[in-house]
């Protein structure tokens, strides 16, 4: 094919030959642009990028895609949120050791593993790390916290049935045990642009991102935040796990925190989306984090309720 695809970010663009073969993320990193991903199945949010010019013209509304599931048939430029070149100055791989395991509810282990002596992991509220096991088994975890004095980083897993990583958790990791990981990966970051309002949104697990978000947000960005709200869905009270940390953080950083349950007798049957179905979302920003139907279900409904779609912003499992 003859024509050429652009990708732009803030203050940088590349542009390379297009194969209908690939995906646009393939030919990008096969170009040397390390553009975020995961799944490479459009699950996961993190190769997401706004399509600015197709044949030379620009959409007619605001067109979001997943570069992994994108090949392109005509000259098409495709615009980045953030620079891609400068996340990965930051991450590298590290050799750690499995320091706990807790089972902390019926289906989450916490997970706390350290680094070497010599090697600290920053990050940022919202990322991930890649986590390699026994049998070569990789998998994305969202960072909860990082100790800078024990280089402790913990990790709320869910298990899932029959699940390679959720088996070597519960049947083969020990204390002890070494592992690989690679990070601080992954965008799920604040906004830095002024709204009336801020829906966090999580179910499960999804909680851990948004948890690290809120942990690390400061009065800047708490100001541009506007009023915040988080909205965390579980099936019952069984499932309640990092409860206190978050009615501290939520105290600290004047957030409103609502729980809410889809199968617990001794509370209203309600979803995440109950709520904000009710909400005029114009002046909003939402945050969602959680497994792809959820933060499907949360994408279409707050859209419709006028949210601007660059205002959107997910971290899928
Ligand atoms: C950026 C990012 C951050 C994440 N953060 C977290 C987090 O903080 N906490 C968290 O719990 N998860 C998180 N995840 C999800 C995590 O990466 C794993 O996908 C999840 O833990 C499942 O891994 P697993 O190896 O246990 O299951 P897998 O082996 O990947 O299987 C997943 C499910 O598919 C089923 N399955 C597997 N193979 C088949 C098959 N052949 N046929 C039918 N069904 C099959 C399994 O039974 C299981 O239910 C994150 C994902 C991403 C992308
Ligand atoms: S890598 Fe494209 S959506 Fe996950």
């Amino acid at each position: 094919m003859d024509f050429s695809i652009t990708l732009s970010w803030p203050g940088g663009s590349r542009s390379f030959d297009a194969n209908s073969e690939l995906s646009v993320l393939e030919l990008a990193v096969a170009a040397g642009v390390p553009v975020p991903n995961s799944c490479q199945r459009g699950d996961c949010g993190q190769c997401k990028a706004e399509l600015v010019l197709s044949d030379g013209i620009p959409p007619t509304a605001e067109k979001i895609v997943y570069l992994c599931m994108t090949h392109s048939l005509t000259p098409s430029e495709y615009r980045l949120k953030g620079d891609p070149f400068r996340a990965p100055e930051l991450v590298r791989a590290y050799r750690a050791k499995v320091r706990s395991i807790d089972r902390i509810t019926e289906n989450v282990v916490r997970l706390v593993i350290v680094t070497p002596p010599n090697k600290f992991m920053e990050f940022c509220g919202g990322q991930f790390a890649r986590l390699t096991v026994v049998d070569g088994i990789t998998r994305d975890y969202s960072i909860a916290s990082v100790d800078p004095i024990s280089r402790e980083i913990t990790f709320y897993i869910r298990l899932l049935n029959s699940g390679k990583f959720s088996n070597w958790l519960t049947e083969r990791a020990t204390v002890g045990q070494l592992l690989q990981m690679r990070g601080p990966m992954g965008c799920f970051a604040l906004l830095e642009q002024a709204v009336g309002r801020s829906w966090f949104v999580a179910t499960g697990t999804g909680i851990v991102p948004i948890y690290a978000l809120l942990c690390r947000m400061d009065d800047d960005h708490s100001r541009l935040c506007g009023q915040k709200t988080l909205l965390w869905g579980n099936r019952t009270e069984g499932d309640l796990f990092l409860l206190d940390e978050l009615k501290t953080v939520c105290a600290a950083k004047d957030i409103a925190f609502q729980v809410i349950f889809s199968q617990d007798e001794r509370h209203p049957k309600a979803r995440v989306t109950d709520i904000l179905v009710k909400q005029d979302l114009a002046d909003s920003a939402v945050y969602a984090a959680g497994f792809s139907q959820m933060v499907c279900d949360v994408h279409k409904l707050v859209l419709d309720r006028g949210l601007c779609e660059s205002r959107f912003h997910a971290d899928i499992f």
